[in-house]
């Protein structure tokens, strides 16, 4: 970073003393916001080129600012572009080489346009752009869960209410169930795509400009599908960044629910599940552990993400229309959340695809706790008693096996019948947890059937996907 002078500043026309130094660093934004020069440099060759086509500067004039444009971006790339926190930001930073590259030329460049409408547009481009990557990590992520749905469709599992072992359920079932929450989150991302694609260009500080510009132009050069339609809105709200967030936020607090499932099923209190070495990490002062760390900070990043999305709301919700400084704040937040969610996603679509289900103990654990107890009532409502008469059997039909200190399962057909005359021996057929999950065959149940169908119904959805 070099310094500047209060002369070299694109504003500092009436300005009749430097801008004091602390004012410089605590006002800039460059720091963090160049990231965004690919998208500056894109949105800046936009509106040259309309410039030009609407004659409101020469051709010869366009083209120069243009190769400008792309020198500075070849610079950028090499890394030998010297930024500068007395030029603010990524646009003032950009604008001020192009016009010592090619000199007074490039002070035409900003005819028409102002920072307001430029940084809306960046913010948007940069977003667009990221929201693709991270809709095809998602996608990638849901398809790594179909594969291991399908390979766990007859594994059975104990299925929880309260923590509790409530009725059996097939490990593909459950794994169905995340992948139907990401599906949602994916939906959600693609509309807040869709509302975010609208060009602010055009827009300039707050009221429009005075030149014959042409939006539509602008848009189409930058495959926005329309203009904004009112300049004053367009310049002014983050709107499309805080759904981002919103969308982020429900993505991690989804991510971190597999993560805490994980976390437990890694214990040795489950050990439902063995999670690959290269993706757990070792204690410093216990030799014999192995911990989940990946999940654990997925679930933990959450926490900031959440943190990203209320801090985006607060720094909208008392701003009078038009553009505010506040809005500089939203960058950082924006950043974090990209990259905070691009990593737990390709954190999930490493270690997924390795995870060995442990099937016997998963079993063994869904043999515990009478899970079956529900097709028992079941079997004698098929056998004629009132539902409510048949939840009441199986209830001291339980509390009689605690005491035997067996399963549900284990009781005798002698000894069930001491709660239910019509318990006949085909009973056992459906105490089974076979049984009990095969029952359960129909649209979003956990019979294997089902599992196979919804995961059928899943591949042919994603391949629908751009
Ligand atoms: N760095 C500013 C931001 O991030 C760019 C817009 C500045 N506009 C202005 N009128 N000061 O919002």
């Amino acid at each position: 970073m070099s310094k500047e002078t209060k002369a070299d500043k694109p504003w500092g026309g009436r300005f009749s003393e430097p801008t004091d130094a602390f004012v410089e660093r605590f006002t800039a934004s460059v720091e963090f916001d160049k990231r965004l020069y690919h998208q500056d440099i894109n949105g800046s060759v936009a509106h040259a080129k309309m410039l030009r086509k609407t004659g409101i500067l020469s051709e010869d004039d366009v083209d120069q600012i243009i190769a400008g444009l792309e020198k500075i971006r070849q610079e950028i790339e090499q890394g030998i572009f010297t930024w500068s926190v007395a030029l603010e930001d990524v646009h003032m930073n950009i604008e001020s080489a192009l016009t010592k590259n090619i000199g007074v030329i490039g002070k035409k460049l900003h005819t028409g346009r102002s920072r307001n409408d430029q940084v809306a547009t960046d913010i948007k481009l940069y977003l667009r752009d990221e929201i693709d990557v991270i809709g095809s990590i998602i996608t990638q992520l849901q398809s790594a869960l179909l594969n291991l749905a399908d390979a766990e469709a007859e594994t059975i599992m104990p299925g929880f209410t309260h923590l509790q072992p409530a009725q059996p359920v097939t490990f593909g079932h459950h794994l169905m169930a995340w992948y139907e929450m990401l599906n949602r989150d994916y939906d959600r991302l693609m509309d807040c795509r869709k509302r975010l694609n609208q060009s602010p260009l055009g827009a300039a500080a707050l009221a429009g400009t005075s030149y014959p510009i042409d939006r539509e132009f602008t848009a189409a050069e930058l495959n926005f599908d329309a203009p904004t339609r009112n300049s004053l809105d367009s310049v002014s709200d983050r709107d499309f960044v805080i759904e981002f967030a919103a969308f982020a936020s429900m993505l991690l607090t989804h991510m971190s629910r597999f993560s805490e499932e994980l976390i437990l099923w890694t214990s040795s209190q489950f050990d439902f599940i063995d999670l690959p070495d290269r993706f757990c990490t070792g204690s410093s002062i216990m030799p014999q552990k192995k911990n989940p760390d990946v999940p654990e900070l997925v679930r933990g990043k959450t926490g900031r993400v959440i943190g990203h999305l209320v801090a985006l709301l607060s720094l909208m919700k008392s701003q009078p229309l038009a553009y505010n400084k506040d809005n500089q704040e939203d960058k950082e937040p924006l950043f974090d959340l990209v990259d905070t969610v691009k990593d737990c996603l390709q954190a999930y679509c490493g270690m997924l695809p390795a995870i060995k289900a442990k099937r016997e103990n998963m079993r063994e654990a869904a043999l515990k706790g009478h899970g079956t107890a529900t097709d028992l009532a079941d079997y004698l409502v098929k056998k004629g008693l009132a539902f409510r008469d048949a939840h009441e059997a199986v209830g001291k039909s339980v509390a009689y096996a605690i005491e035997q200190d067996k399963d549900l399962s284990e009781l005798s057909l002698s000894d069930l019948q001491k709660f239910a005359e019509s318990i006949e021996d085909d009973v056992f057929h459906c105490l089974t947890l076979e049984g009990s999950v095969n029952a359960r065959d129909h649209l979003g149940g956990t019979a294997p059937v089902q599992v196979r169908k919804a995961v059928a119904v899943g591949k042919s959805e994603l391949q629908q996907r751009p």
